[in-house]
Parts: structure tokens; C-alpha cells; sequence
């Protein structure tokens, strides 16, 4: 059975994810609310940082209510359908440590995922920005190499990439829900950019394990998990 879908779409707001954690009590427990904004005007990223969120950008969250088990293999999930949405536009996708979306090194998408407490479940805001039609110049100006489907020659609106991303994610969500990570563990770990060995955060990259944790092995040899989503 398909899970119901409710849409939210707003011309402007400050940002889809603050307007889904605000809101979150009141969604339907038992659907997908999707919240989508033409732009936003306080986007956040991860760590404290802003999200550059002009007209005409994705600025989208997903959001569900969840038992609570695998969470950090969500937003590791919709990483890897935004490589299959790039492969659709004959793009070549990589992902990096959590879950940003690179193309030739360059950040096209980042994931903000955030995780309320409603009761007995978990609320689950996966907020993605992924750049569409942002120009070399506007590109220049950001403090990291980043990349938009407009500067790889891709003419695409962001309601059009919104509707290939949900197609992608909705029937993934639901299998996932279902059958667990194994799915698309080995397709995400195929995805990663890091190779064992590589420094990563001043320590050595060892893997994803199957719950979704960052492996680090550390100088005296021993092995520490590091998650990525934060919980409130
Ligand atoms: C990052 O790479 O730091 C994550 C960026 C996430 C940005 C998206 S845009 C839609 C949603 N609303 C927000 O305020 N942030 C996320």
C-alpha cells in the first residue's frame, strides 16, 4: 500500500525545515508530509551554517514519523536518491561523509536531517538543498567548490527535480521501512567517496557499518562509531 501524501508549498518562507519542526505535532502520523518553498530566506545547514536558498533552488522536507530504529541510515537513503536523481540527468554523483552530494568534487546537495521526540515515535524532518539553478557566479561567492544541475548543463525546474526526487524516495522510504538498511547499504557504501585509509577528521576512514555509523580507527588502533544525525 502507498503511504498518503500531504504537500505543503509555500512562495517564501524562512526555512522548510524550522517551519516542519514548529509544525510537527500537528502532521498526519500516518503519512509523508512534504514541505517545499520557491525560497527560502534563513536556510540552515548543518554545524550552525547558512544554506544559500535562492528563487528557483530545491529547499524541500520530508517528513514522518518513525520507531525509531536505523535513523541514521535515513538520511543516508535519500543521499544515495540524490545520486540516482543525477543519474538520470547522466550526471555522476559521489556521496561524503555524512551525506552530502558532490559531482567532480564540488557540493550539489546537502542533507540536514533533524529528529523530534512525538511520544512513542520519532519525528523525522529530512530537509535536502540541492542546487539547481545557481550560476558560476552566485557559486563563486560560496566558501566551498559547489556545482548546480544549471552549471552542468542541465535546464531542469525545481519542482520538476522535486517530483523526480520524491518518485525516487517514497517507494525507497516504504521498502526501507519494511525490509531495513540492507537494501541500499552496499549501494550507498559503493557511492562514498572516502577509501579506507583516507584521513577523515584527523583520524583513518574504516567504513560505514551497517547501522549507518562512521568507522574511524584512531593511532592507538582502536575503533570509534561517529553518527551524523543529532537528535533534540
Ligand atoms: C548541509 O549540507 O549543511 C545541509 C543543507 C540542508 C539545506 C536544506 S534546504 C531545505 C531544508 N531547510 C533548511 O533550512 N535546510 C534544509
Amino acid at each position: 500500500m502507498e503511504i498518503k501524501v500531504i504537500r505543503h508549498h509555500f512562495p517564501s518562507m524562512e526555512s522548510t525545515n524550522s517551519w516542519a519542526k514548529e509544525h510537527i505535532l500537528s502532521f498526519d502520523r500516518d503519512a509523508l508530509t512534504i514541505v517545499s518553498t520557491d525560497k527560502q530566506t534563513n536556510g540552515r545547514g548543518r554545524l550552525g551554517r547558512k544554506w544559500l536558498s535562492s528563487p528557483g533552488n530545491l529547499c524541500v522536507s520530508f517528513c514522518f514519523f518513525w520507531k525509531g530504529h536505523n535513523i541514521l541510515n535515513i538520511p543516508q537513503l535519500m543521499a544515495l536518491n540524490i545520486v540516482e536523481l543525477l543519474e538520470g540527468y547522466a550526471i555522476k554523483g559521489a556521496i561524503k561523509w555524512p551525506n552530502d552530494v558532490l559531482v567532480d568534487q564540488k557540493k550539489i546537495a546537502g542533507i540536514l536531517c533533524e529528529v523530534v521526540s512525538c511520544g512513542e515515535d520519532k519525528g523525522i524532518i529530512l530537509g535536502v538543498g540541492l542546487n539547481v539553478n545557481l550560476t558560476k557566479k552566485e557559486l563563486a561567492a560560496i566558501d566551498q567548490p559547489c556545482c548546480s544541475l544549471h552549471s552542468l548543463g542541465v535546464e531542469a525546474t525545481h519542482l520538476e527535480v522535486l517530483k523526480h526526487l520524491s518518485d525516487l524516495f517514497i517507494p525507497s522510504l516504504e521498502t526501507f521501512r519494511k525490509e531495513e538498511q540492507l537494501f541500499f547499504l552496499e549501494r550507498y557504501r559503493s557511492k562514498i567517496v572516502h577509501q579506507p585509509g583516507d584521513f577523515l577528521k584527523g583520524e583513518l576512514y574504516e567504513g560505514i557499518d551497517d547501522q549507518g555509523f562512521l568507522l574511524l580507527k584512531r593511532g592507538d588502533h582502536s575503533v570509534i562509531r561517529v553518527a551524523s544525525v543529532i537528535e533534540d
